[in-house]
């Protein structure tokens, strides 16, 4: 049994037109799309902007209105309580964002910030709550002074560790990280990526690791889907992925990571050509007739691309 699966997945979002606000078409944001996550494992949700996969991360939490499809948490059938307070389900599954400064409240301090989900579910004196605050602050690196500054006080890593901390506080089994490095230096995503990586192990954490970005998504991720409107185009292992890629949309990705090794720039533009050239000749293969990403084809264990 999966700590967490989700099958054929939808959130269409109503389209309103005219003086009276009827619905007159949807944009299907999520369209179809079946996923599972073991205990302590990542899954990376890869694509460009626009695809879908904010939208799937919310729908997952609760945030995003489920148009059809089932969640299941540990087997049980659950799609109707996902936005419901106080369930196992909203303490086992929390989330990060990408951008820590908008997402914690700046008139808050960090006590109040990070002890507001286990206010939600436990009663705590003031006495005992300040040391769990204290507690998770350490966990993330940050010293426990810090539990009387509001958020503008930290520098962007340190914003994102807050809320790690406050993701951690329920001590949750599978964490939903949307793009959570994109807003930060290079310098500094190493560093919360790692760190990401260690409280990983430390708490048998699971985690939904949401980027358009290939490059750090190879360093947290075993398993990865790459989403494309709305749907996913291919789903492997990170060997798979990057090294054996099928889909033409995948292939593009794969070629258009930047190459850090300058002996190899040559070679990668060489690789960059022929993928466009193929995309130039073949792009159609890929796509249905509306332009629709097909359903996936399972072509060897673990490897599932979307062809005809
Ligand atoms: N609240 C919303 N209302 C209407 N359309 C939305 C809403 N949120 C997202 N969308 C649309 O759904 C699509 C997928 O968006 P999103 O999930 O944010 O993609 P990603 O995170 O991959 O960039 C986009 O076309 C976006 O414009
Ligand atoms: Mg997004």
């Amino acid at each position: 049994m999966s700590l967490l699966e989700v099958e054929n997945l939808k959130v269409y979002y109503p389209i309103r037109g005219g003086i009276l606000g009827q619905v007159h078409n949807y944009v299907k944001a999520v369209d179809g799309i079946s996923f599972s996550i073991e205990d302590g494992k990542t899954l990376g949700l890869v694509g460009e902007s626009g695809s879908g996969k904010s939208t799937t991360g919310k729908a997952v939490i609760g945030l995003a209105k489920i148009t059809a499809g089932q969640i299941r948490y540990q087997g049980e059938d659950i799609t109707n309580y996902v936005g419901k307070n106080r369930s196992p389900y909203r303490r086992g599954v929390q989330m990060i964002f990408q951008d820590a400064y908008s997402s914690l409240n700046p008139k808050k301090r960090v006590i109040d910030i990070v002890a507001e989900p286990i206010r939600n579910f436990e009663h705590l004196t003031s006495k005992q709550e300040r040391k769990r605050v204290e507690e998770l602050l350490d966990i993330v690196g940050l010293a426990p002074e810090n539990v009387l500054k509001y958020p503008h006080e930290f520098s962007g890593g340190q914003r994102q560790r807050i809320g790690i901390a406050r993701a951690l506080a329920l001590r949750p089994k599978l964490i939903i990280a949307d793009e959570p490095v994109s807003a930060l230096d290079l310098s500094v995503q190493a560093q919360v990526l790692n760190f990401m990586k260690d409280i990983q192990q430390h708490f048998n954490l699971a985690f939904l690791f949401i980027s358009h970005d290939l490059g750090v998504v190879e360093h947290m991720c075993s398993d990865i889907a790459i989403m494309h409107k709305g749907r996913f185009v291919e789903v492997g292992s990170k060997n798979q992925i990057y090294h054996q890629p099928l889909h033409i949309y995948t292939k593009r990705l794969i070629a258009a990571i930047p190459n850090k090794n300058p002996s190899m720039r040559e070679e990668m533009q060489r690789v960059r050509e022929r993928v466009a050239m193929e995309y130039s000749l073949k792009r159609n293969q890929y796509y249905t007739k509306e332009n629709r990403v097909y359903d996936l084809k399972k072509i060897s264990d673990n490897h599932y691309v979307a062809l005809p």
